[in-house]
């Protein structure tokens, strides 16, 4: 078996933190029981370019249990566990090609190694592997069955391919599924972001400036968690439907111009490039903490910070220091890459239960429909069926012992009628 990584000595330590992880993971841990019995992905090699985290590990488990031949890589240089790297080469039999810390021309040559396993599925994080198909490897694509896609930014590249007539697989958007963006984006991203920020500053967040860029479910979820420590809250939008909900949610909605002039604190989280520019680092309030916890480190544009600054040092791990011409000093956390994952350990797998159930249940789908969704239509970008999503929320609403209603047959037929309305 294949491999790359740290170091095959950190493999015990992985394993607990796997096994840790698995206790919030009932439902991925019914799927894999499940997947055992029937092995619906028998035969079948899945290429994943995912963050290699302890609860990646839990998906890679159940994915194996169905069958499935697997090769791993990382979604970002730094968030691998390297001790989690090392326990599924050891103990789970795991193709894992990932080592925090890589640099750009080694996560591309990860990327290529688990493409060379010849996969049938691609299950990206991020949109680095189909990338890499239709850029460099098209002669695979005939092969392929279909991909599935964990985060909002790939499916928005994705989405990109796919408009431009471009795109030569089926893709299921994991991401859209309700069971996934309402949770992992809003509750996993508010939390693990904080995580991160408090983990590489040990800064007190009450009283301070907040400023929170995007107001997606991301920032939504970040702005009501630096709310609860007790920040003033600032969020940033470009779009004015999201920026009247920030205002209406009772956040204060200011331009980034004027908001960096008071920040303590700014985490982007936009999917977009350059969010924080040279224009803004030229007016930024002195000590001010900057972080990204979108998906690529292109929101804050570092060569710019770099350019206008006279010294640069590392003060902790994660924490960079620049000194501005006029002696301003700016703190970057993470190199801009995810903070969440760079300095923390990404989302808590309780939220990542249900993403990596729609995972599971998303490959075992394109097992069964992809080659038939090509042929049919042109290759898309798919939502996964409300049916799975449904049966995910099920599964997690019984693994916490919650109990809802069930509609009488005379409520369901009130809803599918159109003849009774004012009484
Ligand atoms: N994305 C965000 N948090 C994650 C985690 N804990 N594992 C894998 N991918 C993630």
């Amino acid at each position: 078996m294949k491999y790359e990584i740290k170091d095959i000595k950190l493999a015990e330590k992985g394993k607990k933190r796997i096994e840790w992880a698995a206790i919030d993971m009932p439902v991925l841990k019914t799927i894999g029981a499940d997947f055992k019995k029937r092995k619906p992905l028998k035969g079948i090699t899945i290429s994943a370019c995912l963050h290699v985290t302890a609860e990646t590990a839990n998906l890679m488990i159940a994915l194996k249990d169905g069958g499935a031949n697997l090769a791993l890589c990382a979604s970002n240089p730094l968030s691998t566990q390297d001790d989690v790297a090392a326990s599924l080469v050891k103990d789970y039999g795991v193709s894992v090609f990932a080592i925090k810390g890589e640099n750009s021309k080694t996560y591309f040559s990860h990327i290529n190694a688990v493409l060379d396993a010849k996969p049938d599925i691609t299950m990206d994080d991020g949109a680095d592997l189909v990338s890499e198909l239709h850029k460099n490897r098209e002669s695979q694509l005939l092969k392929m069955i279909g991909g599935t896609e964990e985060t909002t930014t790939g499916v928005i590249r994705l989405k990109a391919l796919w408009k431009e007539g471009k795109l030569k697989m089926p893709i299921l958007a994991v991401n859209d599924a309700m069971t996934k963006h309402f949770f992992d984006n809003r509750y996993g991203t508010g939390q693990s972001t904080l995580d991160g920020i408090i983990r590489a500053t040990n800064k007190l967040l009450a009283g301070r400036v907040f400023v929170v860029a995007g107001y997606g479910y991301c920032g939504k979820g970040l702005s009501m968690r630096a709310k609860g420590m007790g920040s003033r809250v600032i969020i940033t939008e470009i779009d004015p439907v999201k920026a009247l909900e920030a205002n209406m949610d009772g956040f204060e909605v200011l331009p980034m111009k004027e908001a960096v002039k008071i920040a303590d604190f700014i985490s982007t989280v936009t999917g977009n490039m350059n969010v924080l520019d040279i224009e803004h680092f030229k007016i930024m309030k002195d000590g001010c903490i900057i972080a990204n916890s979108g998906h690529f480190d292109v929101e804050i544009n570092l060569k710019g910070l770099a350019k206008l600054s006279k010294a640069k040092r590392t003060l902790r791990d994660f924490v960079e220091e620049y000194v501005m011409k006029d002696g301003r000093k700016i703190y970057c956390l993470g190199e801009g890459r995810l903070i969440n994952l760079a300095s923390a350990e990404g989302h808590p797998a309780s939220v990542m239960d249900m993403s990596f159930a729609n995972q599971a249940l998303g490959a075992e789908y394109m097992v069964k429909n992809g080659k038939k969704l090509a042929k049919e239509h042109q290759p898309a970008v798919y939502t996964i069926p409300e049916e799975i999503d449904k049966e995910i929320a099920r599964l997690k609403l019984k693994s916490l012992g919650v109990s809802i209603d069930t509609l009488t047959s005379e409520q369901k037929k009130y809803l599918e009628s159109w003849e009774e309305g004012t009484l």
